[in-house]
């Protein structure tokens, strides 16, 4: 049964929420100051109520400072962000209040006086979100240990709406197209899914169908045989072959040929295949997980990706928004990138002051989830574990402003290795200005490869 306090130093307004609520099916228990909410909050698990209704004004503290102690007591544990299980009474017509509490870490507010349906969906919501997110907990986490990198973290609406098509997928094992921007998350989504699925026990085999040539990734996806090519001096195992009993994961899948894409066609609809220059037939039985950040429909409408294939590979679409559309998913990354990316093992994470959260809140992120993690990483590292102010967040616009600065930030402490990678990620960007955001052209600009230029857009977060 789910156990909810109300705190309130009004006793009948106790009295009405907890005949209601135990109508509704809940475990009711009652404080009348702040000091009970906060023992209650810091009691063992038999005893923790799942949600708080606190009041804002009680004899002892306010309910923000409730908040606000709740908040540190618990900052040294939590690996999801700093929300509470509390939601706020507050008298009508102090949203300032309202605002604060919710910045201070509570779920959600109530205006007082309240009508007690609207209490009630917004406990509904609560405990239907908590069910949620602990759903995804369950998936990211395998056999007992969280691996920081196969969490998803973010509580915006959006990303709810993704956390519940994962839910509902993650046991089936339908083909799922995972589309975005660079550096959502796509292929940690592809991670989560394989895990929970029914092919977890199999392999997770990854193919970026952008980083070979045509030729190359055909052998690639479906094998060999000897004497198939000039070159193909054995018979070899394909990706999907490779994949038997688990999930292959074609990574920029809009990239593909349509030659190719009309191969994978045939594997899809006929769950088998022959090797490259092999007339064998091969049985596959392996879910298929699709990644794109092209929108393919755009494509399709352009000829250069083929419709049949885009239903097959989209029975069941997942669509990550761009940071820049989920903002308040901002500080809750930033906290698990300051765990996840700590300056030494075991030390405590860095902290963000104001000013720098601030201008992670006002940044667009181009490169979105990634392009954060970098700076977090590398903020951290600058800083050497310390707060993370102003000066260690740095977008690549300010960057040349950065290199009249070389003396200065020598004397700081920086060292060639990172004063390289700064201008390195600024020659990245500068090229891919120059040629509008065409990476063939930005990388011949700067003389390498096309794979070389796309795995250093990745470590820069471009
Ligand atoms: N919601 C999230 N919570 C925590 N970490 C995330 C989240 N989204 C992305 N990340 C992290 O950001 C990094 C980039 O994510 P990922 O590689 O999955 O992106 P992608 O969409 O596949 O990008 P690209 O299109 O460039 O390949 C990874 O380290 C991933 O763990
Ligand atoms: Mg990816």
């Amino acid at each position: 049964m789910q156990r909810i306090l109300i705190a309130d130093d009004d006793a009948s307004i106790r009295g009405v929420l907890r005949d209601f609520l135990e109508d509704e099916g809940f475990h009711v228990a009652e404080a009348d100051h702040g000091a009970g909410v906060l023992s209650a909050l810091e009691s063992g698990n038999g005893a923790r109520p799942d949600l708080v209704l606190m009041d804002v004004r009680m004899p002892d503290k306010s309910g923000l400072d409730v908040l606000r102690e709740a908040r540190s007591a618990t900052a040294a544990t939590a690996t999801t962000g700093s929300q509470l299980p509390v939601v706020i009474m507050t008298a009508y017509g102090t949203s300032n209040i309202a605002i604060e509490a919710i910045q201070l870490g509570a779920y959600d507010y109530i205006t007082k006086p309240f009508d007690l349906d609207d209490v009630l969906i917004t406990i509904q919501r609560f405990f239907e979100r908590e069910a949620l997110s602990h759903q995804v907990h369950e998936l990211s986490t395998r056999l007992g240990e969280r691996d920081p990198n196969e969490v998803m973290i973010g509580n915006s609406a959006p990303m709810q709406e993704v956390y519940k098509t994962i839910g509902r997928v993650a046991r089936s094992d339908a083909t799922v197209l995972v589309s975005g921007e660079t550096g959502t998350g796509k292929e940690l989504v592809a991670t989560i899914l394989h895990n929970s699925s029914s092919y977890a026990r199999g392999p997770l085999i990854k193919v970026n169908c952008a980083a070979l040539p045509e030729t190359l990734l055909e052998s690639e996806l479906f094998g060999h045989e000897k004497g198939a090519f000039t070159g193909a001096l054995a018979q070899r195992k394909g990706r999907f072959e490779m994949a038997n009993k688990g999930t292959i994961f074609l990574d920029e899948v809009g990239e593909m040929t349509l030659s190719t894409q009309k191969k994978l066609l045939r594997v899809l609809q006929e769950r088998e295949f022959e090797r490259v220059g092999g007339s064998l037939s091969v049985k596959i039985d392996t879910r298929v997980i699709s990644a794109t950040n092209k929108i393919l429909p755009q494509e399709i409408e352009a000829g250069r990706f083929r419709e049949d294939l885009y239903y097959r590979l989209n029975i069941i679409a997942i669509y990550l928004p761009p940071l820049r559309d989920r903002r308040d998913d901002i500080p809750l990354l930033v906290e698990h990138f300051l765990h996840k990316h700590r300056y030494l093992a075991g030390s405590k994470p860095a902290r963000v002051s104001q000013g720098a959260m601030r201008l992670l809140m006002d940044h667009e992120w181009p490169g979105n989830v990634r392009e954060l993690e970098n700076m977090i990483e590398r903020a951290t590292v600058l800083s050497q574990g310390n707060v993370i102010t102003e000066e260690y967040i740095s977008f690549s616009g300010a960057d040349s402003r950065r290199f009249v600065d070389i003396g200065q930030r020598l004397r700081k402490g920086t060292s060639l290795r990172d004063l390289l990678s700064d201008v390195e990620r600024q020659a990245l960007s500068e090229a891919l200005t120059i040629t509008d955001g065409d990476r063939v052209q930005a990388s011949s600009l700067l003389g390498v490869e096309l794979t070389e230029f796309r795995e250093r857009m990745g470590v820069f977060g471009l």
